[in-house]
């Protein structure tokens, strides 16, 4: 459990009551969106016509990935990279050209003045600490999810964004997502009437899909910097394995939970206007991928988000399966007396139903349909016949059936980029940033609680207006 001392609490009480509104911003795509949890106003902002010239620590798989989707955004040069491992140094330079720098440690690539932004995708247990860095040489900082892996961490990315005062973005694209957006817009216009469930559901059934990922035949301590990918993390022998699929072992990664679930977390504060769960319990277990792991490879999530003057009060559950047989089944749900929002990769598709009293007038589903009457005794099925037809509220009344509607996003659409779109706007017109390190903390922490909850077996109280774990 995690208190913070008395001055640190008053001044982080001051920060979670300027962030916790939510205020209305146009994106730099020109859409109407809500911006998030402002925290404090960037005070490195880049003119408009100005190239930002970003740095990339973490040449792995997002990395990549994270760093094209970035050049897409006009006006975006990669001029450094930094990662432990000597081919993906070497990759860098094939795939971006030799003119990019590449560092074997990322303090050597914060050092140079002329890089604005850097793009943190490194393993997890090295986000709160390089964020922080970062901050403090002046760049601004797109550090992917899960933004932390404790609350501790959390409350210190938190405090170094506000006393820097840099553009600092979580890079949970759900953040960003058009789709999220129109699930919000139809929430909030009453589409589904209040939000009473939100459920997930996630299954994979492949290898690569349970975090197999491949290991490279040079790997050694000769080609990767074994000390400075351990980090903060206990001090062990080099094990290609771990620094390869280090999502598997608690000292580095944080388990499906902080993995999948943060973004779910990320899309649900977006699309209900909440900060957060107060009551946050999982279980699960090691079921199939024995390889060595120490994580498991399928769990349940349940969550209490109490009513709040933003959100009515609802429940959240979680489900994750990398044991999947039927295969790659996901579902995402939010769940209101009107009507259900299902979000899938492509689009939302809004169904309204309602609820209904129909059964209520009709003689076929009272008398004869499953209903207690039938295993009354004759006399007492004719005389409650005769009561329900003198007193029948009239006739059948019909569901109030408003049918189904999908919405899809343009093809092509990226939610990524957005995100990157949006973060570089921030930084060229000092607009607020999509997920700031307070809505990142608060994504984070319920996500890294599910793992606490799993590994201690016991349910955690959680206050997400103080950002604070009670119990
Ligand atoms: N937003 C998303 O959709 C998304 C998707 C995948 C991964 N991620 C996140 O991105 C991060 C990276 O995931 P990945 O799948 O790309 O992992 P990865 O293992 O493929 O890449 C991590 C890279 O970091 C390097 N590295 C490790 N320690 C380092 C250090 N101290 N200094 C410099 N480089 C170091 C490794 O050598 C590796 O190249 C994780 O936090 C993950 O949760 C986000």
């Amino acid at each position: 459990m995690t208190r913070t001392s008395t001055s640190r609490r008053t001044f982080l009480k001051k920060l979670a009551a300027s962030s916790a509104v939510t205020a209305v911003g146009t994106t730099a795509l020109g859409r109407n969106h809500f911006a998030i949890h402002r925290t404090a106003a960037p005070s490195r902002v880049v003119s408009p016509n100005d190239k930002i010239r970003i740095g990339l620590v973490g040449a792995g798989i997002i990395g990549f990935i994270d760093a094209d989707t970035a050049l897409k955004v006009p006006g975006i040069e990669i001029v450094a990279a930094a990662d432990v491992y000597e081919a993906r140094r070497i990759r860098v330079k094939e795939y971006y050209g030799a003119h990019v720098d590449t560092y074997v440690d990322y303090r050597d690539l914060l050092a140079r003045e002329d890089i604005d932004a850097v793009l943190l995708c490194v393993p997890d247990h090295w986000h709160s600490t390089m964020s922080i860095d970062a901050m403090k040489a002046g760049k601004a900082v797109y550090c992917e999810k899960p933004m932390t892996r404790t609350v501790a961490e959390g409350l210190s990315v938190v405090e170094a964004a506000a006393e820097t005062g840099v553009v600092f973005q979580v890079g949970s694209q759900q953040a960003s997502s058009i789709l999220n957006q129109k699930a919000r817009d139809l929430i909030d216009a009453g589409a589904i009437g209040p939000v009473n469930m939100v459920q997930t559901n996630r299954g994979r059934n492949t290898s690569l899909g349970a975090w197999q990922y491949s290991i490279p035949r040079d790997a050694s301590p000769e080609t990767l910097d074994w000390d400075r990918f351990l980090g903060s993390a206990p001090k062990r022998p080099f094990e290609a394995i771990r620094a390869f699929r280090w999502r598997n072992y608690w000292d580095y990664g944080t388990a499906v939970a902080g993995d999948i679930f943060v973004h779910h977390f990320t899309a649900i504060h977006k699309v209900t206007n909440s900060i957060g769960p107060t009551r946050i319990q999982a279980s699960g277990g090691l079921r199939y991928w024995k390889d060595g792991r120490e994580v498991y490879d399928i769990i349940a999530g349940i969550c209490d988000y109490p009513e709040t003057e933003n959100h009515p009060g609802f429940t959240l559950t979680l489900a994750t399966n990398w044991v999947s047989g039927g295969g790659d089944l996901t579902m995402f749900r939010y769940v209101g007396s009107e009507g259900t929002i299902e979000v899938d990769s492509r689009g939302l598709t809004l169904r309204q139903v309602g609820i209904t009293d129909k059964d209520e007038h009709t003689p076929e589903a009272v008398l004869a349909g499953y209903n207690s009457v039938y295993t009354w005794s004759e006399a007492q099925r004719e005389e409650f016949a005769k009561w329900f037809m003198a007193n029948r509220k009239g006739p059948q009344v019909a569901p109030p059936m408003k049918g189904e509607t999908r919405y899809d996003v343009p093809d092509g659409y990226d939610a990524r980029f957005d995100h990157f779109a949006n973060f570089f706007h921030s930084m060229r017109s000092g607009t607020p940033v999509f997920e700031d390190a307070v809505y990142g903390h608060r994504a984070a922490s319920p996500a890294n609680l599910c793992n606490d909850s799993y590994r201690q077996k016991k349910i955690m109280e959680w206050d997400p207006v103080e950002m604070e774990l009670l119990s």
